[in-house]
């Protein structure tokens, strides 16, 4: 009988902690993927998903670790008798199952979006007092991502709406990724890392380097003011829940150079890597960017430290960032309107990463091999003396970038 009881608690805690480790590792790295608001806001239809699919597959985006395709607002159809949630069905004809098993038969991942208030914010049903059936219906189609936003949600409690989409997805037994559009407002990154796997920490991005878009009850973040409202929340990140500055704009309007500053930040942040633009159809300067895999390598780093603001000096901001096996990552980002040429001296960038991974660059003790991550080239090495190493030139709007390989 005793012998028994243990059998039986023993296969329980086998049985939960499996069960558990169904979501664990979904979000070790930040997640890459593609999604249909930037580009296309609501005008989504199933051609475009399938299109973007095959895109993703024939480009090399897939292989490069973009894996998720994202559905966006504008999606739905009604509620049924039961109050299960349908695709639009003269956008979506074959349904959101097919075109989950579409997405799988190619090796990548189908995410969808849902609000937990009455309404989504392009007025469509809102998750609100249907999360188990939503999750419910979202496992039973195969999907793997969900976007929760925050429209309409009057007197909803921002922890207790995400924690009970949260359990609703757990209790549907699919494992999905969870990806939080609260927008800062009530700062999820203080209690939302155990329910989610990313959180948005501001408003949404539009196509501009640094305007702010204003309206009349919202705004819109450029590049830079995503940047800057992320710049203080890095010892919020890490492993399984990382913060949200918005989906890329790359390709969508801004020059080359603000594209490459963009997307260099955002690895340099360990940032979702969710593209916006129209992959089908892409120029090869924007495939470029999009497709730098020793750049994505530094988003996609293990050790899962976002980057650290170190200083900013004669109009340039200088960033690193600590990577698995003793490397960084360093960027020099120009946000002004004229090309800066800086004196680089090594030694003035000896730091230690106290608030977070603990780590010292020891530019006086150590030498690294230095990497120019957009030429792909080897720049010769650090050097431990005092001297102005390189004078660098980084142009308007633009970055340089080095991974610092410790030798
Ligand atoms: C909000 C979100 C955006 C997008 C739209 C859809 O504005 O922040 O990312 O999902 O809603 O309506």
């Amino acid at each position: 009988m005793k012998k028994t009881g243990i059998l039986l608690l023993l296969l329980t805690a086998f049985a939960l902690s499996a069960d558990a480790q169904k979501w664990e590792h979904i979000a070790d790295t930040p997640q890459m993927g593609w999604s249909s608001w930037n580009k296309f806001q609501g005008n989504i239809n199933e051609e475009i998903i399938t299109g973007i699919a095959d895109a993703m597959a024939a480009s090399g985006l897939k292989e490069a670790g973009y894996t998720y395709i994202n559905i966006d607002d504008c999606w739905h159809g009604k509620r049924d008798a039961d109050g299960l949630m349908q695709a639009d069905s003269s956008k979506f004809p074959h349904g959101m199952k097919w075109l989950a098993d579409y997405v799988h038969a190619r090796g990548m991942k189908l995410g969808i979006y849902t609000d937990c208030g009455t309404a989504t914010c392009a007025g469509m049903p809102g998750s609100l007092g249907h999360e188990y059936q939503d999750a419910l219906q979202y496992a039973r189609w195969g999907i793997d991502y969900l976007k929760e936003d925050w429209c309409n949600t009057e007197n909803v409690n921002p922890m207790g709406a995400y924690r009970l989409m949260s359990d609703a997805l757990r209790a549907a037994g699919r494992p999905i990724f969870l990806s939080m559009c609260e927008w800062g407002t009530a700062k999820p990154w203080r209690w939302a890392r155990d329910i989610g796997h990313s959180w948005r920490i501001g408003p949404d991005i539009w196509c501009s380097f640094d305007s702010l878009r204003v309206f009349p009850t919202s705004v819109q973040y450029s590049v830079m003011h995503c940047i800057h409202a992320n710049d203080t929340l890095r010892a919020y990140a890490g492993k399984g829940h990382w913060n949200d500055p918005d989906m890329l704009e790359v390709g969508n309007g801004m020059t080359a150079s603000e594209d490459r500053a963009h997307f260099t930040m955002w690895c340099m942040m360990a940032s979702p890597l969710i593209l916006g633009n129209d992959i089908r159809g892409m120029s090869d300067e924007t495939r470029d960017i999009i497709l730098n895999r020793e750049m994505i390598a530094v988003d996609q780093d293990t050790l899962g430290v976002q980057g650290l603001h170190f200083c900013s000096e004669r109009g340039l901001d200088f960033w690193f960032k600590p990577l698995a096996g003793g490397d960084w990552a360093f960027t020099i980002l120009n946000p002004t309107k004229k090309a800066i040429t800086y004196a680089l001296n090594w030694q003035d960038f000896n730091l230690t990463d106290e608030e977070v991974s603990g780590r010292s660059t020891r530019f006086d003790a150590e030498v690294y091999r230095v990497r120019n991550l957009w030429t792909h080239r080897f720049e010769g090495k650090t050097s431990k003396k005092a001297k102005v190493e390189r004078r660098i030139t980084v142009p308007s709007h633009d970055v340089v970038a080095y991974r610092l390989i410790r030798q």
